[in-house]
């Protein structure tokens, strides 16, 4: 991560530019360890940089829950503050060459927000959870180019090993996404996926509650597959496969197809591995039988306009709030310099919980650097979290 070490550390008056970067505002956190945020925009993107004491040295660093993408940014806008504070460089792993034009985002990776606020469209759309290797996801689009395939994956390298291939097989019509596949579905609309692959999950035997495949992401599923759309487990594990046949005799209406041993155009590499061990390989595949209504999301994420209360801070910081659909935690507070104040927030599902700031200025609430995405448990969150603020 780019980072530089200062002779001394040289505070600026805000606001402040230095060429293109512009820095807003700084806030000192509460509490033991201090380090102070500095309000950060370069092209477009919002971020603080980190500034902290790392023994005898100043160490400025960027913020890990605002840091933007490509480390580019951040390493220009250290530069930038470093040059605009008269701060003196000692060490620094940040070189000075401009944008790498080969490090920019890949066309193929997509963040969670791309999904929530505007689904693709295209005739047809198929899902892989857990694609691993991505061997079966990159040999579907390939043989049918006029489909497109969303992939999720939570394990980065296997994102960046699809990421490549994608690169060197040129293929338009495949979307990578870091995402627990859990959440994933609730951005999807009903009725618009023809097909769910969900190819050798994580077995969790002893932690059945971890496994992808339950209830509420089979409710999901059918919701999101059009009439004949198919959600297709194949696993090597007789336990994973009872289950999913019990998970799927829960719904009202579907049908189930079952097989033994059947052999398919593509194995992955955990198919060879069980296949030379002998081991048997089920399918078990639920076909939706239904057309789902709409599914709407209620609320957005704005605050009610009647004055926050700063006496509030003390009551609500480094506390922990749990409820049946996911969390709110307010981890740390930070003081803003010329007034007001600011939490560091987790919150959301327990699965995937979203980290941002929450700044409160002359009573006025806003997140940074943008408003959580759009799901059920951010807006219950939310809502909660409003709520305290106005107690
Ligand atoms: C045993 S591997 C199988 C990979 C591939 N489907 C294959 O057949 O070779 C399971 C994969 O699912 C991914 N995974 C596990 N839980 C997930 C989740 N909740 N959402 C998305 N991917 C998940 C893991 O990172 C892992 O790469």
């Amino acid at each position: 991560m780019p980072h530089l070490h200062l002779d001394t550390f040289n505070t600026i008056p805000f606001p402040a530019v230095e060429g293109e970067v512009s820095f807003d505002f700084s806030a000192i956190s509460r509490g033991e360890g201090k380090e102070s945020l500095i309000a950060t925009r370069y092209k477009d993107r919002d971020f603080f940089i980190l500034h902290k004491k790392s023994g005898e040295k100043d160490l400025l660093k960027s913020d890990k829950i605002t840091r933007p993408s490509p480390n580019f940014l951040v390493k220009h806008a250290l530069l930038a503050y470093a040059n605009h504070s008269g701060s003196t460089i000692i060490s620094s792993n940040v070189d000075t060459a401009g944008e790498n034009v080969h490090l920019k985002q890949h066309d193929a990776l997509k963040s969670v927000d791309f999904f929530a606020t505007d689904f693709p469209s295209a005739s047809e759309v198929r899902l892989e959870v857990g694609f691993g290797s991505a061997r079966h996801l990159l040999h579907q689009a390939i043989t049918n180019p006029d489909i497109l395939f969303i992939g999720l994956e939570i394990h980065k390298p296997s994102i960046e090993q699809a990421l490549k291939q994608i690169t060197i097989k040129n293929l338009a019509n495949i979307m990578i996404l870091d995402y627990d596949a859990r959440l994933f579905l609730e951005f999807v609309p009903s009725n618009s996926l023809s097909r769910i692959y969900v190819h050798f999950p994580v077995p969790w035997d002893k932690k059945p509650h971890r496994r992808v495949i339950g209830d509420a992401f089979v409710e999901e599923a059918i919701r999101a597959l059009k009439p004949q759309g198919r959600l297709e487990l194949r696993t090597d594990s007789e336990n994973y496969y009872r289950f999913a046949l019990e998970t799927y005799s829960h719904p009202p209406q579907v049908t189930f197809e079952v097989h033994k041993n059947r052999d398919i155009a593509i194995t992955s590499k955990y198919e060879d591995r069980w296949k030379k061990m002998e081991k048997n390989i089920y399918d078990v595949t639920l076909i939706n039988d239904m057309q789902s209504p709409e599914k709407r999301l209620e609320g957005e994420f704005i605050f009610s306009q009647i004055p926050i209360n700063d006496a509030i801070l003390p009551k609500i910081e480094r506390q922990t709030y749990r409820r049946e659909w996911g969390f709110l935690n307010a981890e740390a507070s930070f003081d803003i310099h010329d007034g007001g104040w600011m939490i560091r927030l987790a919150m959301g599902s327990f699965d995937r919980p979203e980290h941002l700031y929450l700044i409160v200025k002359n009573g006025q609430a806003r997140y940074f650097p943008t408003v959580p995405v759009r799901s059920s448990t951010n807006l219950k969150a939310h809502i909660l979290l409003d709520e305290l603020l106005h107690g």
